[in-house]
């Protein structure tokens, strides 16, 4: 008997937890779900996402509302995309690298040492091309809204990892792009592709020896927690398509559209202003929480940006040689 009260009540809060999270929306709004794989409240996807939810709901209430799902929660890096094309969800902000079924072009974001910060990269998604990119995959029904920055990435593993020929037979978990694959192939280490909620699960039990990242996920996620030590290579880009479907954009009323569009914008600029300073301070959170922060000399860094440079050219057909061109003069 106890056994069933508990597993009433346990039933009952499930409920009221799914009906607290769905009574934000009143009946007769338009819903869009926004799911990502991201989680705690200092990640700059979080603070984007919620933020774009609080504005919506408060200044389109009665029109339109949306309910974030974070954590991977509702669909991870698996599933997210097909997701969205079936209507099962609205809007998504998945990294850039997670595109190459779609598009070989998102490539460019991906290349080692291309944007020397942040800053680079949102000049060149603020040119013509980057805003070009942004319909890349219009075909297929994806429609991009924005870019969200999330920082730049660096190598955590289970020893230290001063110059590249440490990483060699290495494994290395890598998000679904063949330009990552390429990089790690390029230090002699073995890339593992992997969803981003089995990360820590898999450092943890060693199925892979290291990882990169933003100081955002590293802290969030706790990796620091299960690698030796982190080291700042600030070696590639990690950002986000802001982006939603055709379906569900063109099925909204114009003004409804336009006003959404509106506050999505605001919430990009807005979002991207605040980046480095989320960044800079989930390094020092990494650090309070007893993490270790390898800091590289320029010879070292330089022997990264030997290593990886090769990369480059392997990619230039699949990516354009022009795109290259641009990006890497932003
Ligand atoms: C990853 O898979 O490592 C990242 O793309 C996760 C994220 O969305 O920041």
């Amino acid at each position: 008997m106890k056994k069933i009260t508990t597993a009433l009540t346990a039933l009952t809060l499930a409920f009221s937890a799914s009906m607290a999270m769905a009574s934000e929306c009143d009946p007769g709004e338009v819903v869009a779900k926004l799911s990502h794989v991201t989680g705690g409240t200092t990640h700059p996807k979080v603070v984007a996402a919620n933020s774009l939810a609080e504005r919506v709901n408060k200044e389109m209430n009665g029109k339109l509302c949306i309910e974030v799902f974070p954590s991977s929660t509702l669909f991870g890096d698996s599933k997210e995309l097909e997701a969205l094309l079936l209507g099962d969800v609205q809007i998504l902000a998945p990294s850039l690298s997670k595109f190459g079924s779609y598009t070989r072009q998102y490539g460019v974001f991906d290349l080692p040492f291309m944007f020397k910060d942040m800053d680079a990269a949102i000049r060149f998604t603020n040119s013509d091309s980057g805003k070009d990119l942004l319909n890349a995959m219009n075909d297929v029904g994806f429609v991009g809204l924005g870019y969200w920055m999330s920082g730049m990435k660096y190598f955590s593993g289970n020893k230290a990892l001063i110059l590249p020929t440490d990483a060699e037979g290495m494994k290395f978990r890598v998000q679904a792009s063949d330009v990552a694959k390429a990089m790690i192939a390029a230090m002699g280490g073995s890339p593992q592709p992997m969803a981003f909620s089995e990360v820590y699960g898999a450092l943890q039990t060693g199925v892979v020896d290291g990882q990169e990242n933003t100081w955002s996920n590293i802290y969030t996620k706790k990796f620091f927690e299960v690698q030796n030590s982190v080291t700042e290579t600030s070696h590639q880009l990690l950002a986000y398509l802001f982006m939603t479907s055709n379906e569900f954009l063109d099925g909204l009323e114009p003004d409804v559209r336009k006003q959404f569009l509106q506050i999505a914008d605001d919430v990009t600029q807005e979002a991207n202003q605040n980046v480095k300073a989320k960044e800079l301070a989930n390094r020092e959170n990494i650090l309070k929480a007893g993490g270790t922060i390898n800091v590289l000399t320029d010879e070292q860094r330089a022997a990264w940006v030997d290593a990886m440079k090769p990369v480059w050219k392997q990619f230039e057909k699949d990516i354009g040689a022009q795109l290259i061109k641009t990006a890497a003069g932003a």
